[in-house]
């Protein structure tokens, strides 16, 4: 697999960071290489330190890393922690009037809170939690809208040792079903709706939905007022969010967990069958989300309005929305909406409003902002910005370069942030005050994290541009425990090869002369279409599960604004539909995937054909598909294939 890849646009522009950056930020250039070359020594030593120095522990520990159940490694695991404490309490007597959250709606309406305020009212969801019998280690769904209650409801669980669930708003109830099924969630904590795209989501009904007719574990829903569109609230079972906490107290003791105490359980999308449940712990992630958020955001409490646009439907809205910002006392915004609400100029004038110092969001977003033209940024004041960041795809320098000059003003860094749901935090990323940013590169591992690019045998590539697969080889304390209720899917995926020596990141990277790293895109069936990451096998099921559906296989194909859209190739019970029937098929399949996973996976483009590119052992020949969807030309042999016509028939030339 390794390739050299020397025709491949080579990027050279470096960018440091400003003197007035440097000068401001949290920790200086040297205590940044310190901190490089203590981990590079003293790795243990390392991790301990970190974590002694910015963790309140309810109980210290003694042993920092445990390999007795390698790889499922564990981190401080004699030692107890609440998050929710070191989230809130730890700030109150230095931070209580200090604004926690700004929160604003699609619709323009604010709320600030102060950490006393959110103290208040998690310590009063908690309390109602624990009321209507949820315990340490009880599974709750939370399937809200992106509103500041979302993160009451996360941190009154961790407050009280339940694991949350997080499902994301846009997912269909089919999906929240598959979800709720697997986390044996007690409960369920949702919205009557939420405002999204101009238009309003109604998550109750999907709700109502995944749960009709099934036996589920869950006892009770808690319903958030929103939208207040009409929804039906089943009696003995739904209740609304104020009278689930009405008379409860303002003061829930933190209960103190194991470090290794799963904080939470979030649903990813992997190469083959239903989405995995990753599982992570509460000390080592809650020590990847602190460190980053101080080394990569440098972070200011006392002076930065931090804002991470990500949904907390997601691994992001999780470290960098739900506890990163908030474990490192800072005040946040959190928007609900999308970017094109009312128009192109709604998050620059959030940045103008709430005069945002520090931003962050995805590729996707950028290249649609950049689309829409620049008149949009000229319009606000954005001088506040001091730092940049990006997450979840490979970024194209061009976007880069617009985001650099039109949003930063060419003075901000942009970190370009590399990590994954299973890693917690970043991983690969510029500390800006030592690493100068290059466009489309997420430089260089973060002090701790020890990536590397391996070939096929598990031998490093130390040749300048090779690519290889990205590798990490020692644990590091936010990582990925297990995947929920299946140990051996967790080893399969993430340790299957090179003796189980290496976490294998399922990305292909190369690194260049000067030691950055350069994402290529995934080794697996996995699609980041939006910077969301789709398995193709998932949506092939959705599509097969149809009745005029026989088999069908999805690809990825180049979107300029995507980064990726869904192609998928579809086989028909009868004859292959043409015209009319074709174009009417194509609608009912396209909704059909959105009722089945959600919107986010409807397919962009389907092709009906007679059959599949198959080898004469029946196998499927996804490479083949694969260059189809990217348009490239076919050069490989296929007189080999069971059915070579089928090629131009696929290509849509016959
Ligand atoms: O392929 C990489 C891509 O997103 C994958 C992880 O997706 P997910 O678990 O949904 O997490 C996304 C947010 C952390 C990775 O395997 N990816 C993530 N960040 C980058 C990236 N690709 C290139 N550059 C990045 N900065």
């Amino acid at each position: 697999m390794s390739q050299n890849i020397e025709s491949t646009l080579v990027e050279n522009r470096r960018f440091p960071a400003s003197e007035s950056f440097i000068h401001n930020a949290q920790h200086s250039p040297e205590q940044i290489q310190a901190l490089y070359e203590q981990a590079e020594n003293d790795y243990e030593g390392f991790w301990k330190e970190q974590a002694e120095a910015k963790i309140d522990w309810s109980k210290p520990f003694s042993s920092v890393l445990s390999t007795e159940r390698a790889p499922h490694f564990e981190w401080f695991n004699d030692g107890e922690v609440n998050v929710s404490y070191n989230c809130i309490d730890r700030h109150l007597e230095e931070r209580a009037h200090q604004t926690a959250i700004i929160f604003e709606g699609e619709r323009g309406d604010t709320r600030h809170i102060t950490y006393k305020e959110l103290h208040d009212e998690v310590c009063r969801f908690a309390n109602a939690l624990k009321v209507n019998g949820i315990q340490k280690g009880d599974r709750v769904v939370i399937y809200m809208p992106m509103i500041a209650h979302a993160v009451v409801a996360m941190q009154a669980c961790a407050r009280i040792g339940a694991t949350h669930s997080v499902v994301f708003g846009g997912f269909s109830a089919e999906a929240l079903r598959d979800r709720v099924a697997d986390a044996g969630a007690k409960m369920i904590i949702t919205a009557d709706g939420g405002f999204r795209g101009g238009k309003t989501v109604r998550l109750k009904d999907a709700v109502d939905a995944a749960l009709e007719g099934n036996p589920l574990s869950v006892e009770k829903v808690v319903v958030l007022k929103r939208t207040g569109d009409d929804i039906e609230m089943k009696e003995g079972r739904d209740v609304w969010w104020d009278e689930f906490e009405a008379g409860m107290s303002n003061y829930c003791d933190p209960v103190p967990v194991e470090a290794e105490h799963p904080l939470f359980i979030l649903y990813t999308s992997g190469s083959t069958g239903k989405p995995k449940g990753v599982q992570h712990s509460s000390a080592g992630y809650l020590l990847g989300a602190i460190t980053t958020m101080q080394w990569v955001f440098d972070v200011n409490p006392n002076k930065d309005v931090y804002w991470c646009t990500a949904d907390v439907g997601w691994i992001t809205g999780h470290t960098y929305v739900a506890y990163g910002p908030l474990a490192v006392g800072a005040t946040q915004v959190i928007y609900e909406g999308v970017p094109m609400v009312p128009d192109a100029g709604r998050f620059w004038k959030v940045c103008e409003d709430h005069k945002v110092t520090t931003f962050y969001t995805a590729p996707t977003a950028i290249r649609a902002l950049m689309k829409a033209g620049e008149q949009f940024p000229d319009q606000y004041d954005l001088s506040a910005l001091r730092l940049l960041g990006t997450v979840g795809e490979p970024i194209n320098p061009e976007a880069w370069m617009w985001y650099y000059e039109k949003i930063g003003a060419s003075k901000c860094p942009i970190v370009d942030t590399w990590w994954q749901t299973e890693t917690g935090a970043n991983m690969i990323a510029p500390v800006p005050q030592t690493t100068d940013c290059k466009p489309g590169s997420c430089t260089r591992p973060l002090p701790g994290i020890d990536a590397i690019i391996v070939d096929e045998e598990g031998n490093e590539i130390t040749t300048p541009n090779q690519g290889g697969y990205l590798v990490i080889r020692k644990p590091w304390p936010s990582m990925i425990r297990t995947v929920w209720n299946d140990d051996e899917r967790f080893q399969n995926t993430y340790y299957p090869m090179f003796d189980g020596k290496y976490y294998l990141a399922g990305d292909n990277a190369r690194k260049d002369e000067d030691g950055y790293f350069w994402i290529m895109g995934r080794t697996d069936d996995v699609l980041n279409v939006s910077g969301h990451r789709l398995g193709t096998m998932e949506i092939e099921s959705a599509l097969v599960a149809h009745e005029a559906v026989a088999e069908a296989a999805v690809v990825g194909m180049p979107h300029e604004v995507k980064g990726e859209a869904v192609l998928a190739f579809v086989i028909c019970k009868g004859d292959r539909p043409e015209g009319e029937a074709a174009d009417a098929l194509v609608k009912e399949l396209r909704e059909w995937v959105s009722q089945q996973i959600g919107p986010i996976a409807k397919p962009d483009q389907i092709r009906f054909a007679d059959n599949l590119p198959k080898t004469r052992s029946g196998k499927i020949m996804r490479r083949l598909l694969r260059s189809i969807g990217k348009g490239e030309e076919i050069t490989s042999d296929i007189s080999t294939l069971e059915n070579p016509a089928i090629v131009a028939q696929l290509q849509g030339k016959a």
